[in-house]
């Protein structure tokens, strides 16, 4: 189970903070009496949200932003790093596929979360939770990921995020890193057909890591519990 910080309130750091999931985990986190470290591109959404939140700037596709954020965090020791931030980019299938929007894609959803994990692995290293929350999808899952949409950047970035994941969780067996299908979630990505409530999906995402072990390092599973074939 992830441990609390030594104060008893842990220190979560969550990227993509600033609307859709990365809003509905920050308030809950929030709610519990976590101290929260939202990193976003616009922190003055965030303006009315309690004091345990503290807005950072972080433009996920700015590689340079990214190494530089240690520096702005300090020694903070993060007790749970949930990477939730993404895009879909292009979805007009095979006609659609550019170099450019691959690079775009790629770089927000797997590269950003490689880098972030270096820069703030100190830090969590200093925490007592030691875990980082790959917010992916069942759209990168080889046998369940097959939809009728024209999603190939997103599909591929999902499915790259995965293997990054458990190459991490090899190599790395000082911090548990988990991966998480949010379910298809009420936010802007999800669009307007989507089946599971946002505050759902983020209430079972954080039941997900509480209840995790270093023994669930590398897993996949889905908000509510059940394990996603790679
Ligand atoms: N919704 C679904 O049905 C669904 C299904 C499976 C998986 N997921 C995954 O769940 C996570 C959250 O998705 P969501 O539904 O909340 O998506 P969303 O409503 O589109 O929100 C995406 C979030 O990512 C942030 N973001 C995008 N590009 C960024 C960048 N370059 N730097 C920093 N932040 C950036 C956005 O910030 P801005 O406000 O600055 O744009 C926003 O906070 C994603 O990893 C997504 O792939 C979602």
């Amino acid at each position: 189970m992830t441990s609390r910080g030594t104060e008893g309130r842990q220190t979560v750091v969550i990227s993509g903070a600033a609307r859709g999931l990365g809003r509905a985990l920050l308030r809950q986190c929030a709610a519990r009496g976590d101290r929260v470290i939202a990193l976003c591109r616009r922190p003055e959404a965030l303006a009315g949200e309690p004091g345990m939140v503290e807005a950072v700037w972080l433009d996920l596709a700015d590689e340079t932003a990214i190494l530089g954020l240690a520096d702005r965090l300090g020694g903070t020791p993060i007790d749970l790093l949930v990477q939730n931030a993404a895009i879909r980019g292009a979805t007009g299938g095979l006609a659609e596929v550019s170099g450019a929007d691959l690079a775009a894609v790629m770089a927000v959803n797997v590269l950003g979360p490689l880098l972030l994990t270096r820069v703030l692995r100190p830090n969590l290293m200093a925490g007592c939770g030691r875990t980082v929350a790959m917010i992916s999808s069942r759209a990168g899952s080889m046998a369940e990921g097959l939809d009728p949409d024209g999603d190939y950047a997103y599909r591929c970035s999902k499915a790259a995020l995965n293997m990054a994941t458990r190459k991490l969780a090899y190599d790395d067996p000082a911090l548990t890193f988990l991966l998480l299908h949010p379910g298809w979630v009420q936010t802007e990505m999800g669009g307007p057909d989507a089946e599971v409530p946002v505050e759902v999906s983020a209430r079972g995402i954080l039941e997900r890591i509480a209840l995790a072990t270093s023994a669930d390092s590398g897993t996949f599973r889905t908000w509510d519990g059940r394990p996603v074939a790679w």
